[in-house]
């Protein structure tokens, strides 16, 4: 059975830690799935970590479900979280509600994930309404990096707080299991953590939030491009596959690979009836 959005809100109440990671793959979602961590979120930073977009904006419901029907294959215990691409819940309700079912349906999330708070509270409602449960997100959200001149740090006026704290209360009165917070500061992060009876999931938030979700590749250290300020590097896999390919490519090169070990043999007698 798959951890449900009642136990994540219950982690709340007793205070546990939520972890969140991002993954996109049947295999690296099979190791986060295994290591025990609750929430798997096929994020929309799959345009950019994986496919080479420039921001999250061109990514497609197909290319999403694509990779979401991929990691539901290789989880057994997570929730894993369809994140609504751009535009895709921005235009009608119906539309909304039509592409989180997709996430539900064709792709076997368990719930999906949309960006904005006041604006798009109707939607969140109703999609909850209909049985699909519904991850929010504020503070920099990616999507409107163009509306934001950039990825920049949001809430930092009164008024920006206020506008932060506003949109997590909407998020919450729409039936929101839960809001993700993304690059505010952490004094804000604190304040609505406190304030809001849903769990938090930071990013780039503080330590207050009741979790923290980062993208796979920032703490593998597998995505060369950039790295966030919010981000740890637990590992840094670009210089093993670097150095992995380099000796792959000298030996076969060498004519030192493959070797015995790697081939396989052939019966003698049938290999002499294939000489003559
Ligand atoms: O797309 C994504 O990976 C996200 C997380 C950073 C929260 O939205």
């Amino acid at each position: 059975m798959r951890i449900t959005i009642t136990q994540i809100k219950e982690m709340k109440q007793k205070g546990e830690k939520i972890t969140m990671l991002t993954a996109y793959d049947y295999a690296t979602a099979k190791i986060v799935d295994e290591a025990g961590i609750p929430l798997i979120l096929v994020g929309d930073s799959l345009g950019m970590v994986v496919l080479g977009y420039e921001s999250t904006i061109p990514v497609t419901m197909e290319e999403m479900l694509h990779h979401t029907k991929a990691v539901v294959r290789g989880t057994k215990q997570a929730m894993v979280i369809g994140d609504m691409p751009f535009m895709t819940y921005h235009i009608s309700v119906d539309d909304a509600l039509y592409n989180a079912a997709r996430f539900i349906q064709e792709g076997g999330a368990q719930a999906v994930k949309l960006e904005g708070g006041v604006t798009v509270a109707e939607k969140v409602r109703r999609i909850v309404e209909c049985g699909i449960p519904v991850m929010g997100h504020i503070g920099l959200t990616p999507q409107s990096i163009y509306q934001f001149g950039g990825f920049k740090v949001q809430g930092r006026t009164p008024e920006a707080a206020a506008k932060v704290l506003e949109d997590a209360r909407a998020l919450e009165e729409a039936g929101a299991f839960s809001i993700v917070l993304e690059t505010v500061p952490a004094p804000l992060a604190r304040i609505i953590t406190e304030k809001v009876n849903v769990p938090t999931i930071g990013i780039g938030a503080g330590i207050d939030c009741d979790g923290q979700v980062q993208v796979i590749n920032d703490i593998l250290g597998s995505f060369a491009d950039f790295v966030p300020k919010h981000a740890k590097q637990y590992a840094k896999l670009t210089d093993i596959i670097r150095k992995a390919v380099t000796q792959y490519d000298n030996e076969v090169k060498a004519g030192s690979f493959p070797t015995e070990k790697h081939s396989s043999s052939m019966d003698e007698s049938l290999l002499a009836e294939l000489a003559k």
